[in-house]
């Protein structure tokens, strides 16, 4: 068994707004029943809304009298300032394990030891019946991107359970472990986290971050910064888990051993998950990299910006995605295209060794986790070489979205200057500013990458 100790800080409201705004009370709240169900004040949700739709930012504080307002700024985007806050400012940190493990005896004695409410994803459940089906107090819930929302979370609160257990564990993939990790944080309940796809084990467990999605805003634009009391890894699950999530999960994996610079790390685990060898030392050293960056910048603020690689373009191909396809395109799978596309545009504006694309390139290719031309357009609904695609990627990545021509507008990346070191400004910004025209030469070059790869 391998076992590792993640410290943590949270700043409450201490944090640096770049501007203020001031928020109208809503006259008639209309959300009022979800509202309610999540236990918070009428009106919560109408401050969302209006916050979304005046399109603030993370750095934008708010100046709002009520105790609505408060409550819907410090889930907003996971917390934005507010000016006549009703507490004063404080830092707390600490520390949490995660023990890592290829033996499932690590996981029946968490089950028999804790009097805990589980809540296990229904997939995972009826993989693991035999496993499972002995818990005294569970809630067996199907999860997925569409129900990854408040509304889940209120259901979640309609069980009295959830009241009267204070601990509670979350066995599932990244959906669950946010929802339910976040729910927790609204009723501050210590929660141990126990996940079962590569992608939570490595990436979604690890950092704190909870959250669900807020259409039509976004995804997981509502949420808290709430740390668990125990992580618990058991490679078996992986057994259970589909090819597809398997491989979205490597890119993840890759992308963790591309910002640490370990060449050993990006050359080994892709064939090490799939033959199941070497798991404990691997994933100690992946949730390694996460936690370290983390614990620089605990929310956001700086380095951890760099955990966004590969982010930028996955998250616009994600969503295109969701609105034109039968079949969704895995969070990993985009991340592993933006990636491919945050390294030719790191090559084209701060100068990126070329050989450092190819080599992540062909980490990716042995690994067989690089989708081909015609298994993104399958995911995205649309022909990948369309000018529609490129048009409809650079809208939903602009900042401006007001802005109607497509060369018009600036996007944020993350972008490398060489393996293991992601560029910074002079000014420390990790977030490197690139224009339309920079994109449309680099997706020229990422469409005849992609049409060089095979399906896999
Ligand atoms: N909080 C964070 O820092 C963070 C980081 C990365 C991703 N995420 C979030 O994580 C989510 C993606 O997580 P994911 O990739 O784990 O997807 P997921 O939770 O959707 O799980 C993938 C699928 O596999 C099933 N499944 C899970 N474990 C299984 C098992 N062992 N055997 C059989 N089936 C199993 C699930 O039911 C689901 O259908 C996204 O919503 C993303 O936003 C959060
Ligand atoms: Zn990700």
């Amino acid at each position: 068994m391998e076992r590792l100790e993640i410290n943590w800080r949270r700043d409450f409201g201490s944090e640096h707004a770049n501007q203020w705004v001031e928020l109208d009370p809503p006259s008639k709240p209309a959300y009022q029943p979800l509202s309610k169900a999540l236990g918070l004040d009428s009106g919560c949700i109408d401050y969302l809304h209006q916050a979304f739709a005046k399109n603030l930012n993370r750095h934008t504080g708010w100046i709002t009298s009520d105790t609505a307002g408060h409550q819907a700024a410090a889930i907003y985007k996971r917390g934005v300032p507010t000016k006549n806050a009703r507490t004063n400012s404080t830092t707390s940190t600490g520390s949490y394990p995660v023990e890592i493990s290829t033996k499932q005896g690590l996981i029946k004695g968490a089950l028999k030891t804790i009097d805990a409410l589980v809540f296990i994803d229904q997939n995972v459940y009826d993989a693991w019946e035999d496993l499972l089906c002995t818990i005294k107090e569970k809630v067996v819930v199907p999860v997925s991107e569409k129900n990854k929302s408040l509304e889940f979370i209120a259901d979640l609160f309609r069980d009295n359970r959830t009241e009267r257990h204070d601990e509670w564990i979350a066995i599932g993939g990244g959906i669950l472990s946010d929802c339910v990790s976040f729910a927790a944080s609204l009723r501050n309940k210590k929660i141990t986290l126990m996940p079962t796809t590569l992608l939570a084990m490595v990436d979604a467990s690890v950092g704190g971050k909870t959250g669900v999605n807020f259409p039509p805003y976004g995804k997981n634009q509502i949420g808290t910064f709430y740390f668990p009391k125990k992580i618990i890894v058991w490679q078996g699950w992986l057994s259970t888990l589909d090819q597809r999530n398997l491989k979205a999960g490597i890119n993840e994996c890759i992308k963790h051993a591309v910002l640490d610079g370990d060449k050993t790390l990006l050359n080994t685990l892709c064939t090490d998950f799939l033959e199941k060898k070497n798991f404990a030392k691997n994933m100690k050293r992946l949730i390694e990299v996460k936690a370290k960056i983390v614990a620089l910048d605990p929310t956001k603020r700086g380095v951890r910006a760099t955990l966004n690689f590969g982010h930028t373009l996955a998250h616009a191909l994600e969503s295109i995605s969701q609105q034109h396809a039968d079949q969704y395109l895995l969070h990993g799978e985009a991340v592993g295209l933006g990636m491919v596309f945050a390294c030719l545009l790191s090559e084209e504006v701060v100068k990126l060794p070329s050989n450092v694309t190819l080599k992540i390139i062909q980490a990716m290719i042995k690994a067989k986790v690089l989708l081909s031309q015609d298994q993104i357009s399958h995911f995205l609904g649309q022909k990948l070489d369309s000018q529609t695609i490129r048009q409809e990627a650079w809208k939903l990545i602009a900042h401006d979205k007001k802005m109607t021509s497509s060369d018009s507008g600036k996007s944020s990346w993350v972008l490398l200057d060489d393996f293991g070191t992601p560029h910074q400004d002079p000014d420390g910004s990790f977030i490197k500013s690139v224009s339309y025209d920079q994109f449309d030469k680099t997706w020229d070059r990422f469409l005849s990458i992609t049409a060089t790869s095979e399906p896999n």
